[in-house]
């Protein structure tokens, strides 16, 4: 059979820290030399990607002075418009600098935080100017080892101050720009303010600015935390707050692995694309936003490894898409979500114009006999769900 072919209408992006990550680890040295960011452009162009994202220290190393980073820009820009690539989302390094060692904007150091604040706004500006219609805000240093070092009461004051104060700029700036703060549980940090999508959410809502500001799920971060990925984006969607996706795979609670998208859990990845491709069963909000990749070519790779790793994310994005294509389609699949009743859900519970006082004795609830008789009848949800796995395995 042979394997779909990405093209740039796919919208495939990749993050220049991920096919360019030399693979230094907490115990190791970097086994790849460094990749040139011209090079990654050409190679991520003739694997049939659509995008590239960095963050602004990937690209302009900490402490370059002017005429180095014109230099770096005088190669770079050329070569994206020799590949058609485009610059999507950019991102701020707020962790490499050891002046991070204790968050960015949560510093407990306000002059850290003034520091942060202003090498955020002013990567505000660059990603403007490259064309990027979304500001990426991992704070991986926010947060703390020990309980009684940060206070998290002012931490989140000064969060909340720091995101609201870039948005203020992104809308005083007249930039086209949306902010999505990246939620990670642990790692850097012993535990990251923000750990999940959840409370991203729930901490986007008491934002003055929150109307450009929404989040961006990385599937091994909600994984981390032994939550449901595909659930976490579902959430996102529902609040109209997802913004960006980082995609890649995870192997269950343990150290931020970022393994090739689908090379964790698989049916996990199959229902992502599924809803990212197809949406809701009973419709609602949908995703169009950039399939960007978020993954390290693990540390055993060479050179050609890494670029087959990268076409690796996006073959597997393709048959996934495939797969749930032919899921979705599938006759005895409609009929099986019909007997599952998942369309049903769509119906609202009350009756047009229905009381809440006037359904607590409403004829048509449940009598207790009733309730006993209509318990026994199952919801045939394991059928379903085989449907997918054998379409996931390409059995039907
Ligand atoms: C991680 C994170 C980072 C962020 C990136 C964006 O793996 O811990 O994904 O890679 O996505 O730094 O700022
Ligand atoms: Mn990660
Ligand atoms: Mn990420």
């Amino acid at each position: 059979m042979p394997l779909p072919t990405p093209t740039p209408a796919d919208r495939f992006s990749f993050g220049l820290w991920t096919v360019g990550w030399a693979a230094r680890d907490q115990f190791g040295d970097a086994s790849r030399p460094p990749l040139d960011p011209v090079e990654a452009v050409h190679r991520l162009a003739e694997l049939g990607a659509w995008g590239i994202t960095f963050h602004d220290d990937d690209l302009i190393p900490f402490g370059a002075t002017d005429s180095e980073r014109e230099d770096i820009l005088a190669r770079f820009i050329p070569a994206l418009r020799e590949t058609g690539l485009v610059v999507p989302m950019v991102t701020t390094n707020t962790f490499s600098h050891p002046v991070f060692k204790d968050g960015g904007l949560t510093s407990n150091r306000r002059d850290v935080r003034r520091f942060t604040l202003a090498k955020l706004l002013r990567n505000v500006d660059f990603a403007a100017a490259l064309g990027a219609r979304t500001f990426v805000m991992w704070g991986g240093r926010e947060g703390a080892e020990y309980d009684g070092v940060k206070d998290v009461n002012a931490a989140l004051d000064r969060y909340r101050e720091g995101i609201d104060a870039v948005a203020q700029y992104v809308k005083e700036q007249g930039h086209d720009l949306r902010i999505a703060i990246e939620p990670k549980p642990n790692e850097p940090r012993g535990d990251i303010l923000l750990p999940t999508v959840g409370h991203a959410l729930a901490f986007i809502e008491r934002l003055e600015h929150g109307d450009i500001v929404g989040v961006n799920p990385e599937v091994g971060h909600e994984q981390m935390a032994g939550l449901n990925y595909t659930s976490g984006i579902a959430q996102a969607l529902w609040a109209d707050k997802l913004f960006h996706i980082d995609l890649n795979g995870q192997r269950s609670i343990k150290y931020d692995q970022d393994l090739c998208f689908g090379h964790g859990d698989l049916l996990s990845a199959f229902f992502t694309v599924d809803l990212l491709e197809h949406g809701f069963v009973g419709g609602g909000p949908r995703y169009d936003g950039p399939r960007h990749f978020d993954y390290k070519p693990s540390r055993t790779e060479d050179a050609d490894g890494v670029w087959a790793s990268a076409a690796a994310n996006m073959t597997t994005y393709l048959l996934l898409k495939e797969r749930t294509t032919a899921y979705r389609n599938d006759p005895e699949v409609q009929e099986a979500i019909e007997a599952s009743r998942v369309r049903e859900l769509s119906q609202p519970t009350l009756g047009p114009g229905e009381t809440p006082a006037q359904l607590t004795h409403a004829t048509d609830v449940f009598s207790a006999a009733a309730a006993d008789r209509e318990a026994e009848a199952g919801y045939h949800f394991v059928r379903l769900n085989q449907l997918a796995v054998e379409h996931a395995l390409g059995a039907r």
